[in-house]
């Protein structure tokens, strides 16, 4: 037992178990002898000689089991005082943070959020927006066709459409979504994402338009962006107008992003054309409304200085991580 008590390893406590019980051990030796006594001693001594047997087993087998239960405890230790790995956090792509921050806008001006198909029909991509067939203004959205009648929604304007069809007035919806066009340069990718407004009721004017994007411009950027209204056209609106900001890089002196102008074009928007309600069957004598539409990758570029849409899509973590 002082042998076993004083053996501090595996090696050890095996060295013991040779020395008593291996096959030319004390004990195994002296068993062997008991067959040379006489036979009134032996019963006796085989009886004690297994007994002893017995105990050093017992004792050598505990004596193993409370080593590797002590190595089991240093595996498991837990040192509290290592510093932590810091966590990886995920954030949501510029885009949708852009995006958000135009929803949240209109929402606080009382707009609804509508989506629709980004697969369209002819019929709400251009027909009912009064784009004839063969009228030049298609030639300008650069359409991905998926068969004569059906495309890649080439702008958000159909929900226009969609959304009276379904609903009397009054209207007042923003709609959000992707859009496609076959085109790919610094300036253009042939996905991109817009945001489109409608709003429709009795008595609804160009001055409400002006207020409505005012303030969305000044929520969106600072209240020292001024507006410019110009005019332009728009199949679906009249009269059209292109909206311009002062330039945020130059604050109108004139620089590189805004070509020396010192004003950027955000918007399209107008009075939604009489033609357009005839085909949702809504009373133009009674009812007038306003439409606008712009592009968010280009509010993002704006807000944040980015003079490449191209970074939008590339997923790089270096870009991504500073949003
Ligand atoms: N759909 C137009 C485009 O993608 C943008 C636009 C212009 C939307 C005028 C409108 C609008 O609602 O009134 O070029």
């Amino acid at each position: 037992m002082a042998e076993l008590q004083a053996a501090g390893d595996m090696e050890a406590i095996k060295a013991v178990q040779v020395r008593y019980l291996g096959r030319k051990g004390q004990l195994t030796q002296f068993l062997r002898n008991i067959a040379a006594l006489s036979e009134a001693e032996r019963p006796a001594a085989g009886k004690a000689a297994n007994e002893v047997k017995q105990f050093l087993e017992g004792k050598i087998s505990e004596a193993l089991e409370q080593l590797s239960a002590g190595q089991a405890d240093q595996g498991s230790a837990i040192d509290v005082t290592l510093p932590g790995r810091p966590a990886v956090y995920g954030s949501l792509h510029p885009i949708s943070q852009i995006n958000r921050q135009i929803m949240d806008i209109f929402i606080r001006l009382g707009f609804d959020i509508v989506e629709g198909p980004e697969v369209e029909t002819d019929w709400y991509n251009f027909e009912a927006l009064n784009f004839p067939k063969n009228h030049p203004a298609r030639d300008m959205q650069d359409t991905f066709f998926v068969s004569s009648d059906i495309v890649l929604r080439t702008h958000t304007s159909p929900l226009q459409v969609r959304i009276m069809e379904k609903q009397p007035p009054p209207v007042s919806i923003i709609a959000p979504g992707r859009v496609y066009r076959c085109d790919s340069d610094i300036t253009h990718t042939p996905m991109f994402h817009q945001v489109e407004g409608l709003l429709v009721n009795e008595g609804v004017s160009f001055g409400d338009l002006k207020g409505i994007l005012t303030a969305f411009v000044h929520q969106m950027f600072d209240a020292h962006t001024s507006l410019r209204f110009r005019p332009s056209f728009f199949p679906f609106t009249e009269p059209s107008a292109e909206v311009d900001i002062l330039c945020v890089m130059c604050r109108g002196k004139g620089c590189r992003v805004c070509s020396q102008t010192g004003w950027l074009e955000v918007l399209g928007a107008g009075m939604v054309h009489p033609a357009v309600f005839e085909n949702v069957h809504y009373d133009t004598a009674k009812y007038t409304g306003f439409a606008f539409g712009m592009g968010v990758e280009r509010i993002a570029m704006l807000k944040y200085g980015i003079d490449d849409l191209r970074r939008f899509f590339e997923n790089d973590l270096r870009f991504l991580r500073q949003f």
